[in-house]
């Protein structure tokens, strides 16, 4: 790196590396600065875009649902595994059950940061800015506009995907006026994995991109690979937060669902359950009161243990409990729980502050009668 910024950085042969800065909210929010060994704006041509618009069967939902999320079909393709079932205009959630590394291909999303939860699987995330390892519990943030390809160690991959259309953060309370995390967060910076091993790929040919923007997949092809950075440096990059990392916040009274949450977006928040103490009171009912979420839709993603407050959860399910009306423990659930100590229970939750739609891809793995499994 050249020791100031915007001044000549020399190749051995005595060409200039090209600098890119890739900025957010224009200029004003976190940015890095990339040395390319070639301009990353050789486009060679572009071919005709293809639709990936989610297939919305309702915008108006007035039901508790419940989906066999590992009832997704797998798929070879990473790009065609991706089953949108949940979405609004802050938010998509999508399952993917991918069979095969993305090779061929390179992907960016322009419209959303991503936030990959690997349930199954492990493998390499590669981008501009290097490696980034994942497995069991991994969240892979991926800042929108990252070049990527993933890489899965085998067949049996199971992802849960938030597709976040403003940037994803963490929680404003846990950071300081400097941004960093405040020590009664659940995580600090020691938790966070940023990207290794960067590898500098100095090669011409013929390299697609699928860019996609506003629901629309643009297949680019550029004159030289996208991973052809000799380094960078700056706060815009993706990374991976463990939900084993997490450190439960646990009280003598039953905690509210926020110390749990990981992540925040615009209209929307991400929280994970791990296994952690029950509350300790001498009379704690450690199962959830029954809640009535006056202003979110709550989406729950099953992922390990037993699910104290739910009867017949499976692994990947999914249970939606819409804005509207009050949900809560299943019948014998709270008399059950009490005395228990501590609970192995681990999940992701998507509180949207905007009701969700449900997608054709939804409706396929759907438990009809799930919204009467309280009588
Ligand atoms: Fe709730």
């Amino acid at each position: 790196m050249p020791h100031k910024r915007h001044t000549q950085f020399k190749k051995p042969d005595g060409g200039l590396y090209s600098e890119q800065l890739v900025s957010t909210e224009g200029f004003s929010n976190v940015y890095s600065l990339i040395y390319h060994c070639h301009p990353p704006t050789a486009v060679k041509k572009i071919d005709e875009p293809i639709d990936v618009t989610p297939k919305v069967v309702t915008n108006k939902n007035m039901q508790h649902r419940c989906y066999n999320g590992f009832a997704v079909k797998p798929e070879n393709d990473f790009i065609q595994s991706r089953k949108a079932v949940l979405v609004n205009a802050d938010v998509h959630i999508v399952l993917a059950a991918p069979k095969k590394s993305a090779t061929k291909y390179f992907y960016k999303n322009s419209d959303a940061d991503e936030v990959i939860f690997v349930h199954e699987g492990a493998g390499v995330l590669k981008s501009i800015f290097g490696e980034l390892k994942f497995g069991y519990g991994d969240y892979i943030v991926i800042p929108r506009g990252t070049i990527y390809q993933i890489h899965f160690d085998g067949p049996d991959n199971r992802l849960f995907i938030v597709e976040s259309f403003t940037p994803i953060v963490y929680p404003k309370r846990y950071r300081n006026d400097f941004g960093q995390l405040l020590e009664h967060a659940p995580f600090c910076e020691r938790d966070i994995r940023a990207p290794k091993n960067l590898e500098t790929i100095d090669k011409k040919g013929d390299f697609l991109v699928y860019i996609k923007k506003q629901g629309m997949l643009y297949p680019y092809h550029y004159a030289y690979h996208p991973f052809d950075a000799i380094g960078w440096d700056g706060c815009h990059y993706p990374y991976i937060f463990s939900i084993h990392d997490f450190e439960p916040i646990t009280g003598r009274v039953h905690q509210p669902p926020p110390v749990h949450q990981t992540f925040e977006a615009h209209n929307f928040v991400i929280c994970s359950f791990v296994p952690r103490m029950y509350d300790y009171h001498p009379k704690a009912i450690p199962a959830p009161y029954n809640h009535s979420n006056v202003d979110s839709d709550e989406v729950l993603y099953y992922v390990d243990g037993d699910f104290m407050s739910r009867k017949h959860v499976e692994r990947g399910m999914i249970t939606l409990h819409p804005i509207g009306i009050p949900h809560g423990p299943h019948p014998g659930t709270v008399e059950k729980s009490i005395g228990a100590k501590e609970t192995k229970e681990l999940a992701v939750m998507v509180d949207t502050f905007k009701p969700l739609w449900l997608t054709e891809q939804a409706f396929d793995i759907e438990n009809p009668d799930y919204h009467k499994s309280w009588l």
